[in-house]
């Protein structure tokens, strides 16, 4: 059967649209601003805080900047409107990074400071190592005026080690998760790139960084046997409840994050919407390991 999830995983790129699509309504709340509320309402209606991603990465135009931006202004104001529990998870190659840094460095704290009024939270979701360092900066530059700033850090990098150090304080959010992108393994630790779960001693060790220094940690991973050891982790530091949260994505390990709000355990799902569905729904595919049965499932129904 592994085989089987294995080659599937191959052939992803090259399945119809429509049976992607089908698949993908697991991972996405759906096209368009109404139904992500419509699943956000669900979702907080169960227990769970949110934090919502406008599907897209890397833009090739100052505009397609602006309107990711005004799109994220939309959902800012959504929230508020609505009174929902969450907040925005935003990639700055999508605000315009990689074309024009103080451009993307205004269009974020913009969002920061939007967000701010209405009393919610930005978090800087993690890009690739070209962007690693431009990454921090930003995040650096905006905790100096704002509070309600958060932002990503991969375990799988050598050098987490020391961008965490600086950025660790009460007062200060990170959110801790592996890593998504395949990077060149001189920037990996120890066999990360062949085996996930190599990642998992840093990424407890990162957690237990924020929870010795007070700085918040929101953490992201739907690995069960990590998942443990973080529980008891925060059971052995008597971690304060309000200094750590669970996250983990839209329809991926649905029994882990009822199980972990079961304990009493705050925990933000990942809703991911927008129109740019196709390319993160083939990535959430891709690390299924259950594809095989989903494609079949659906090839059936379409
Ligand atoms: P791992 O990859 O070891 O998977 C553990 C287990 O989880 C698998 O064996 C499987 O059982 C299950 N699983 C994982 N993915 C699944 C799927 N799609 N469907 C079904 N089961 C699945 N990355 C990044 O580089 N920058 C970022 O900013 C973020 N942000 C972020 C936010 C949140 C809330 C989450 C949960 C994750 C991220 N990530 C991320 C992605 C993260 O780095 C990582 O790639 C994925 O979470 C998968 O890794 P796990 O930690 O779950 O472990």
């Amino acid at each position: 059967m592994q085989f089987l999830n294995t080659l599937v995983a191959h052939a992803i790129p090259w399945l119809p649209r429509a049976l992607v699509q089908k698949i993908s309504r697991r991972y996405i709340a759906g096209d368009d601003l109404a139904q992500a509320v419509a699943r956000i309402r669900q979702l907080n209606a169960q227990g769970f805080s949110v934090t919502v991603d406008v599907l897209g990465e890397t833009v090739a135009t100052a505009q397609q900047a602006e309107n990711t931006a005004r799109a994220y202004q939309q959902v800012l104001h959504a929230i508020q409107h609505h009174g929902l529990d969450a907040g925005i998870s935003v990639k700055p190659t999508a605000l315009g990074l990689l074309l024009d840094r103080q451009e993307c460095a205004q269009r974020l704290e913009r969002l920061v400071a939007s967000a701010a009024q209405r009393q919610t939270t930005v978090c800087i979701d993690m890009e690739d190592v070209r962007c690693t360092q431009l990454e921090i900066e930003l995040f650096s530059q905006l905790t100096k005026h704002y509070g309600n700033i958060s932002m990503a850090l991969q375990a799988y990098l050598r050098r987490s080690y020391q961008d965490i150090e600086p950025l660790l304080r009460p007062g200060n959010s990170l959110r801790i998760c592996k890593g998504i992108y395949r990077e060149p393994p001189a920037h990996l630790v120890d066999a990360a790139g062949r085996d996930r779960s190599a990642i998992n001693p840093h990424f407890l060790a990162h957690v237990a960084r924020c929870l010795d220094t007070g700085t918040f940690v929101a953490i992201a991973t739907h690995d069960a046997a990590l998942l443990e050891q973080v529980v008891a982790l925060v059971r052995s530091k008597r971690a304060d409840p309000a200094q750590f949260e669970f996250q983990m994505l839209l329809g991926v390990c649905e029994p882990l994050r009822d199980r972990l709000l079961g304990m009493g355990f705050k925990v933000r799902i990942y809703v991911p919407y927008g129109k740019d569905w196709y390319g993160y729904s083939i990535r959430r595919m891709k690390e299924n390991p259950r594809i095989a049965g989903h494609v079949a499932r659906a090839m059936v129904g379409l």
